[in-house]
This record gives C-alpha cells, structure tokens and sequence, in this order.
C-alpha cells in the first residue's frame, strides 16, 4: 500500500467532480439561507465524541458545505484510498517511504496495547519499557529522591531540544499547568544566547536538570545549547562533585529510547515528552497518551461521515484546494493552549507526490492563530472584513482550569467565542447596519448625524484648529450613505467550533491526535509524505558553510553578492 503509485489528484473524478461543482455553485452557497432552510443544520453537521472526560462537540455546520458538497468530499477521501492508507500507518507499513520507515507515533500511546509489528517484530514491549523507564525516573525526581550534586531535590527542569523536541513539550506544559506535580519546566531551543541566557539566569545549578531533548543528537541547537548550559553549570557549581559530569558523558540509565519510527514532530509522546511526564507526573502523562489512543481509535472505526479528523481535512481541502484559502486559523479559547500549528507546517509543506512528480495543486495552508479573546483585538479585523477567505478552527473547553469573579471571566470568554463564529457566518446586512447608525443617531443627511460624538457645532470641533468642514471629516464622510458600507459585514465566512468539557491531560492528547490524524487524511489525498522533513537540510548545510566564513578575516565573495554583501556588512560591523 505505502508503495502504491496513483493518479495525479488533479486528475481523479472525484476531484474533477468538486470541481466543476465549486465552478458551477461554489460561489452560490449562503450558509445563512441554509440554516434557515434546514432547522436541523446543527443535528446534522455536528459529532459528539463521549470521552471518559466529558464530551467534546465537533460544530462542523457553519462552513460553506451542503449535502451535495459533502458526498463529493467523502468520495474524494474513499477514492484516495484514505482507510487504506490509514491502515496501511496502524499496521506499521513503511508509509514514510523517503527515509523507508513506518510512521508509529500512534504505538507511542497505543494503551489497548495490541500489537504492532515493524519488520516482524511487535514494538509494544520497547514501548513499555521505556514507559517504565521514564515512570520509575519521573517518580525519582518528584518524590524528592533524585538530588543535586550538592544533595538537595530538583526544583527546576530545563529541556534542551528544538523543534519537535521542544514546541510538543512546551505546549503541553503551559497546557497543563494545573496540573503540576513536579519542578518547574524551562525550555531553551533557540540557538540564539539570550534564550539560553534569560531561561539560566533565576535558576540554581544545585536543583536544576536538565534534558537533552533530541531524536538525532546531532542537532546543531540542541547540542550548541547543551555544551553551553554544561558550561553554565560547571561555572557556577565550581565544585569538586562537578568533575563527574565534566566529560558529558550521559550515564547510561539516562538515556531513554527513540525508534526511527517516530517523526520529529510526532515525538512529544515518545521518551521526548519526559519532561512534560516530570511537569505533570506519570499517571497524568500517561492520561494524556490514553487521549491520544481514544482518537486514534475514533479515527480508525468511525466511518469517514462521522469520522472528526477526516471531516476536518477534507473541509480544508475544499478551502485550500477549490475556494483558494492561503491561510487557516487556530483560535484556542484558552489561554494557555497555545497554537502548534509549526508543527502541523512542517507536515505538509511538500510539492513533489508519492510519485515524483510536482503537484498542481496546493498543499499545507499556512496555520497560524493566537488565543482568543487577544487574537481578536489583534487581527479578527481581516478575517471579518479583509479581502481573504480565512477558515477558522475555534476551540474552547466549556470548564476554565481558573475560575476568577465567580465565572465571569469565563462567560464572558463563552460569549465571545460563540460572538465570533455566530458574526463571521452571519454577517451584518447594510439593512441591519442602517438601522444601527439610525439608532445611534445618524439617521439624518446633516453634519450633526454624521459625527460619532455628537459635536453640535464646529466650534466643538476645533481642537485641532480645523477651520472647515472638509477638514473635519478625515475620511470627507458626508452622510450615513456614506459611513454605511464600512459598517457591512459580507457574513458566509466559515469556521469550525470544537468544544470540550476541560482542558484535561487526556483531553489535550485528544486534540493532539486529532490534528495529528488530520494533517495525515490531507496527506494522503494530497499523495505527499507528511512524515519526512527534507525541506528543513537546504538551510543547516548552508549554515555550516557560513559559519566558518565568519570566523575568517576578510571579505567574502564566495557568494551571490547579496549573501556576501550581507556576511561583509556582519564582519564590518561585529564587535
Ligand atoms: O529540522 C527539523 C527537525 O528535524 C524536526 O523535525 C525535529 O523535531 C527537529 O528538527 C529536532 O530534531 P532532533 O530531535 O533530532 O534534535
């Protein structure tokens, strides 16, 4: 299956069918008609997934679908072979086929704990083991155990990693703050020193540990950060016990296991998420593996109707793919849940197929997104009103982790996540903006109807020495036919609304995969290898080649002249 050569997607029926039908009708799909023609809209375009931790609710009825749009989407999905694919990942078939490995990531929290066989061999009883290993260490160091080299407990945990190695662990713990059990988390990724410099500078070389968070060890941040941090600790410590790291030798016992099966940005429920087990403690890291494992479950026996990570790729899709989205959105309602959506980047971000060839067709939108309510002081301006189609994923746990004011915090956080998706779908009429402006008073054609503060003469006006009503009026505004069109909002703007009861450990291992599952679904149809990252190598080897010429006195000409203008202007000016 993983092997399999298939036609390009541009030229599959199914493809052509969603076409034609988005040349045809696309245009014409008015999602408030529809939910005004279909009073069971919700009922019919909304999952619920009960989960040991309460619900969570995919509303997937405020896009721009109907039946029709729907059924071509399925077929799409069934004619790309997406449950054979999927099957093809679960059963451990090479599906990563540029680097020849199986794509396992879901072993990782395979708690039913089946077997999974890569090459003839069950990789369960590794897993285990080193599920063991990271208990019986993170247990250790939370109970107090686990000393300093001057014999006092860890309070502080440092993990050194960087992309998949870091933002999975570091999105996790701010996720899950509440539910801290062990030392502080830190993290330091970037190779720039301030990180490295701003994470040490409150910390006690006595109770700090650190982990060396990295798939390949050969990571040029990672490592770069890990002397430089063992540097630090040598300094400061500058005692006898010292000596004993001094050689960076990592006492075997230290080290937990990594199979090539497990990609980069996958890795966070691998022994990569140890310190998101050392934050929260094992029960709730293995918590969040069983979230994990229930949507994997979800994904592999629901059929692709009723299937949460298939219907939010094939929605992307027909927004990516046919309406032309750019972008989508990510907007936690939650303060702490932070956007990975890098990573998702990372995944997609290809344009040569399974086959070779280069697609015409685009692939991974960009995702980007903040937590709300901030992001909507902050850019919501162009999804309501800017000229771009941006779908949006809204998601929010009905229960705050904080309750502060007796809820009010949280209600008023509800009642502006349900504001957004209610007014990008429906929109305001200029009927309905009209009415507005004539209640706040600028139903009349005069100057003193226009003026949002109600200035009566031109008097009251002139605190800028404005001395005529041309300059007044900065935008020449004369009448409310005139304000009226920047108060209309067209509407018809898609989102998705996902709920769930609270931000759990499990809960976020849910989301996690669901994610996970659909950036996997758009792969498949979109026939590129999600799970390799080729793309990332072009820069590393360039850097290893600059690095070098930077050190060297001279000019460097060695270059385009504005690569080398660049490295001349560093070298001139460096101190
Ligand atoms: O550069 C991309 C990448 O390979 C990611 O996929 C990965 O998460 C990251 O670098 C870190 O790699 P490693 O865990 O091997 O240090």
């Amino acid at each position: 299956m993983a092997g399999i050569k298939r036609p390009l997607l541009t030229s599959e029926t199914a493809w052509q069918n969603l076409q034609k039908y988005y040349d045809e009708n696309g245009s014409k799909i008015n999602m408030p008609d529809l939910f005004a023609k279909d009073p069971a809209r919700f009922e019919k375009l909304s999952i619920n997934l009960l989960t040991k931790n309460g619900e969570l609710l995919l509303d997937y009825s405020k896009n721009l679908i109907n039946d029709e749009v729907l059924k071509l989407l399925f077929q799409l999905a069934r004619d790309r072979k997406v449950e054979e694919m999927r099957q093809a990942m679960f059963s451990g078939e090479k599906i990563n086929f540029t680097e020849d490995r199986a794509v396992l990531h879901i072993a990782l929290r395979n708690r039913s704990n089946t077997p999974i066989l890569v090459n003839g061999k069950d990789v369960m009883p590794d897993v285990n083991k080193v599920l063991q290993h990271m208990r019986e260490f993170t247990e250790e160091v939370i109970s107090g155990k686990w000393k300093g080299y001057t014999g006092k407990s860890i309070t502080d945990v440092v993990n050194i990693g960087i992309g998949g190695s870091d933002l999975g662990p570091l999105m996790a713990t701010e996720a899950l703050q509440p539910y801290q059990k062990g030392p502080n988390a830190h993290f330091i990724s970037n190779i720039d020193g301030t990180h490295l410099a701003k994470t040490l500078k409150n910390l006690n070389p006595e109770t700090t540990l650190f982990i060396i968070a990295s798939k390949t060890f050969t990571t040029q941040e990672t490592i770069t950060n890990a002397e430089s941090a063992k540097a630090w600790f040598l300094d400061v410590a500058k005692d006898e016990s010292a000596t004993l790291v001094k050689a960076f030798g990592i006492d075997e016992k230290n080290m937990f296991e990594f199979w090539d099966w497990v990609g980069g940005r996958y890795s966070l429920w691998s022994a990569i998420g140890l310190s998101i087990a050392l934050f929260i403690g094992m029960d709730n890291f293995e918590e969040l593996l069983s979230g994990g494992h229930f949507m994997d479950q979800h994904f592999c026996t629901a059929p692709l109707e009723q299937n949460v990570p298939v219907i939010l790729a094939l929605l992307g899709i027909w927004y990516s793919n046919f309406h032309k989205a750019e972008t989508q959105t990510l907007l936690p309602y939650d303060q702490d849940l932070i956007s990975t959506s890098f990573e998702i980047m990372e995944s997609n971000g290809k344009y040569i197929t399974r086959n070779g060839q280069r697609v015409d067709y685009s692939t991974g939108p960009v995702i980007w997104g903040e937590p709300g309510t901030n992001g909507q002081h902050a850019f919501y301006q162009l999804i309501h009103q800017g000229t771009r189609l941006i779908p949006c994923d809204f998601m929010m746990p009905v229960e705050t982790q904080n309750p502060v004011q007796g809820g009010l915090h949280h209600q008023i956080l509800i009642s502006n996540f349900l504001a957004q998706t209610e007014a990008l779908m429906k929109g305001k009429s200029k009927e309905e903006a009209r009415q507005e402006l004539v209640q706040a008073g600028m139903g009349g054609e005069s100057l003193e109807h226009i003026l949002p503060h109600k200035v009566k003469s031109l008097e009251h006006i002139l605190p800028y020495k404005v001395k005529s009503l041309e300059h007044i009026l900065p935008y020449k505004v004369k009448s409310l036919e005139h304000i009226l069109p920047h108060k209309v909002f067209e509407g018809n703007r898609p989102s998705n609304s996902i709920l769930f009861q609270k931000l759990t450990p499990f809960m976020l291992g849910v989301l996690i995969a669901m994610y996970e599952q659909k950036i996997f679904v758009q792969g498949t149809i979109w026939d590129i290898n999600s799970y390799d990252q080729w793309g990332v190598e072009l820069g590393k080897q360039l850097a290893k080649v600059i690095q070098p010429e930077l050190k060297n006195k001279g000019s460097i000409s060695t270059h385009d002249s504005s690569t080398n203008g660049l490295i001349n202007f560093i070298k001139k000016h460096r101190v």
